[in-house]
């Protein structure tokens, strides 16, 4: 069995399309699984996602992103066909947490562990990059770096070279607390809508970005100073900054209020927005707290989760 986690983009997310810095955390707790075993022999390879609702033999659903990724993987490696591939994913689709992109993670890992062979992470993000391509054409690139490195990590992408992927530095550990809006959000839809509006103002949307990119290199120092106070002021302009870039909603904006009012030190929408999660960063003592504030506002799951400090 191979395993790959969750992921919560802390700050930056839609600017990072556009060549901004953004910062990504893996969630070691929240994980996709991959199991492969041998499949009659002639059958090739078939998927049984139980938690997508399917079995399907990859040659009879050939467009299908799992069916490709599977067929990419196994030809280009030379691995072995005959093989039932079965899904589990405790992460929710479509709400910004990187489901997706665990999945494939987990299905690459464990494809190779089967044939016997490994990658490096850098090479198991390049060929999920490819997987998250079919899914939300433009993506950055983030949530398959922080999956398959699964370490907090700065990003940027870069003019005619590879994205600058960095180890960041976590001075004192974070206390976040997630809420889910219940709005499932595939990450094409919003990506796809602010592309749209960039093409029609591209000045306004620049300046937006810039303005986040600002934000995520204070982020950046806040971090490694351990200054969760200045952290989460920059949290909280970070998702202003997301309504005014048009991926907020009303479920959103009532779950970051509602963790403010109970305490939290800053708190935003995570991912591609219109849906999905949002996070709190808050403290351990009032993390409940803040729990039980986004249950009332309406939050349909809520989790509480440490990121561990570095070095
Ligand atoms: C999604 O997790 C983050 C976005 O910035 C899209 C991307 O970077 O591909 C919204």
């Amino acid at each position: 069995m191979a395993t790959a986690p969750a992921k919560l983009i802390l700050c930056g997310e839609h600017a990072v399309v556009y060549g901004r810095p953004a910062i990504a955390l893996p969630l070691a707790d929240i994980r996709a699984t991959a199991t492969v075993a041998p499949s009659p022999a002639g059958s090739g390879p078939m998927i049984h996602a139980p938690d997508l609702g399917g079995r399907w033999r990859v040659a009879e659903q050939p467009t299908d992103p799992l069916s490709r990724l599977v067929t990419t993987v196994v030809e280009r490696f030379g691995l072995p066909a005959d093989v039932e591939i079965t899904i589990r994913s405790a992460i929710p689709i479509a709400s910004g947490m990187g489901s997706g992109a665990a999945i494939a993670t987990a299905i690459v890992r464990e494809l190779l562990a089967y044939g016997g062979q490994t990658l490096p992470p850098a090479e198991i993000s390049a060929i999920v990059y490819e997987s998250e391509r079919a899914y939300h054409g433009t993506p950055s690139g983030i949530d398959n770096t922080v999956v398959a490195f699964e370490q907090p990590i700065w990003f940027q992408r870069r003019p005619d070279q590879p994205p600058l992927i960095e180890p960041i530095v976590i001075g004192t550990p974070l206390t976040l607390v997630v809420g889910d809006t219940g709005v499932r959000s595939p990450t094409r839809l919003p990506v796809g809508a602010v592309r749209e509006r960039w093409q029609a103002d591209p000045a306004r949307y620049e300046a937006l970005f810039d303005q986040v990119a600002t934000l995520v290199v204070a982020a950046r120092t806040a971090l490694a100073e351990g200054d969760v106070v200045t952290l989460g002021t920059l949290l909280n302009t970070n998702h202003e900054l997301l309504r005014d870039i048009g991926v907020s909603s009303a479920e959103l904006d009532c779950l970051t209020t509602a963790a403010r009012s109970a305490g939290a030190l800053g708190a935003k929408l995570a991912g591609a927005g219109w849906g999905g999660v949002m996070l709190a960063l808050t403290t351990p003592d009032q993390a409940p707290v803040i729990a039980a504030a986004l249950q009332a506002a309406g939050a349909t799951n809520t989790l509480v989760t440490t990121i561990a400090a570095t070095g």
